[in-house]
C-alpha cells in the first residue's frame, strides 16, 4: 500500500543508542532524579539552580563528538526527502528535546516538548537559541524590563508546543509510527488512538512493545527496526 501523509513520533528510545539516557527504562532519567524536581515548574520555583543544571548537562552533552544521530535518525531524514519528492506529506513529531533530528537533516520538526539548544524567556515567551550553560544571572533581551531565562522544555502541567499543528498532522496521517517511546505521556500518548480512528495505518517501532493497539509492530534497536522498516518504505 502507497502512504500519501506519513506522520512519525519518536520518543528517547530513538537516541538512546547515540547515548542519550532514556527517562523510564532501566538506567532511565528519572531513576535518579524525581520528575517533581527537574521537570516541573514548581520544582525550578523550589530550585532554579538545581534545574539549570540538570538541563546545563544535557546540553553540554550535545556538544560531545560521541553524541550523533545514528541511522534511526538517518533514514528518518532520507525518508523525508524521498517521499517529499514523490509529492507525499511528512510530519515529524518528536518528545526528544536533543538535536539529533535536526542534525540528521529531517526539515519537517516538531520538536513539541521543546529543546535544550534554546533558552526561554519566562515573561515573553520568547525562544532564543542558546548552546552554553544557562544560569539565575541570564536575563533576556526581547522584555523592556530583562527577565530571566529558563530552560526551554515543556514541563509537566505545561502545554507542548504547536499541539494543533500536531493534531491536524495526526488526523490527516494514512500512516502514522511511533518510535522508542512508552506511550506514558500524555498528549503524545495519546496521538496513535487518533490516527487509528482517522484511518490510518499505525505502526510501532520499539525495543519492547508497550501496547496491543498498533497494527503492526517491529520490536529490537532503533538502528535496526527502523532502518529495515523505512527502507522497505522507500
Ligand atoms: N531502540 C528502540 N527503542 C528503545 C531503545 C532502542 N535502542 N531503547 C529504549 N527504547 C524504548 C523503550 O522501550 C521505551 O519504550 O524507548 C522508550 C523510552 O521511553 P521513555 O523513557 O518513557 O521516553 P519517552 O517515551 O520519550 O518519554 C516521553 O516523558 O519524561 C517525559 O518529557 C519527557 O519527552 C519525554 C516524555
Amino acid at each position: 500500500m502507497e502512504f500519501k501523509r506519513v506522520v512519525v513520533l519518536t520518543g528517547a528510545g530513538i537516541s538512546a543508542e547515540s547515548g542519550i539516557r532514556t527517562f523510564r527504562d532501566q538506567n532511565g532519567l528519572w531513576e535518579d532524579h524525581p520528575i517533581e524536581d527537574v521537570a516541573t515548574p514548581e520544582g525550578f520555583h523550589r530550585n532554579p539552580n538545581l534545574v539549570y543544571q540538570f538541563y546545563n548537562l544535557r546540553r553540554a552533552q550535545l556538544l560531545d563528538s560521541n553524541v550523533k544521530p545514528n541511522a534511526a535518525h538517518q533514514v528518518l531524514a532520507e525518508f523525508e526527502t524521498e517521499h517529499i519528492a514523490r509529492g507525499g506529506h511528512f510530519t515529524l513529531i518528536t518528545q526528544n528535546v536533543d538535536n539529533l533530528h535536526q542534525r540528521a537533516g529531517n526539515q519537517r520538526i516538531i520538536p513539541m516538548h521543546g529543546q535544550l539548544q534554546s533558552a526561554l524567556c519566562s515573561v515573553s515567551g520568547l525562544s532564543t537559541p542558546w548552546t552554553s550553560d544557562l544560569t539565575a544571572e541570564h536575563y533576556c533581551q526581547c522584555c523592556a524590563t530583562p527577565s530571566p531565562l529558563r530552560p526551554d522544555i515543556v514541563w509537566f502541567g505545561e502545554v507542548p508546543y504547536q499541539l494543533d499543528d500536531c493534531f491536524d498532522a495526526v488526523a490527516q496521517a494514512d500512516l502514522f509510527v511511533s518510535i522508542g517511546t512508552s506511550g506514558k505521556v500524555y498528549p503524545a500518548a495519546g496521538f496513535m488512538q487518533v490516527a487509528q480512528e482517522a484511518g490510518a495505518e499505525t505502526v510501532e517501532l520499539n525495543l519492547e512493545k508497550t501496547s496491543n493497539a498498533f497494527d503492526q509492530g517491529y520490536y529490537g534497536p532503533a538502528t535496526e527496526v527502523v532502518v529495515d522498516f523505512f527502507s522497505r518504505l522507500m
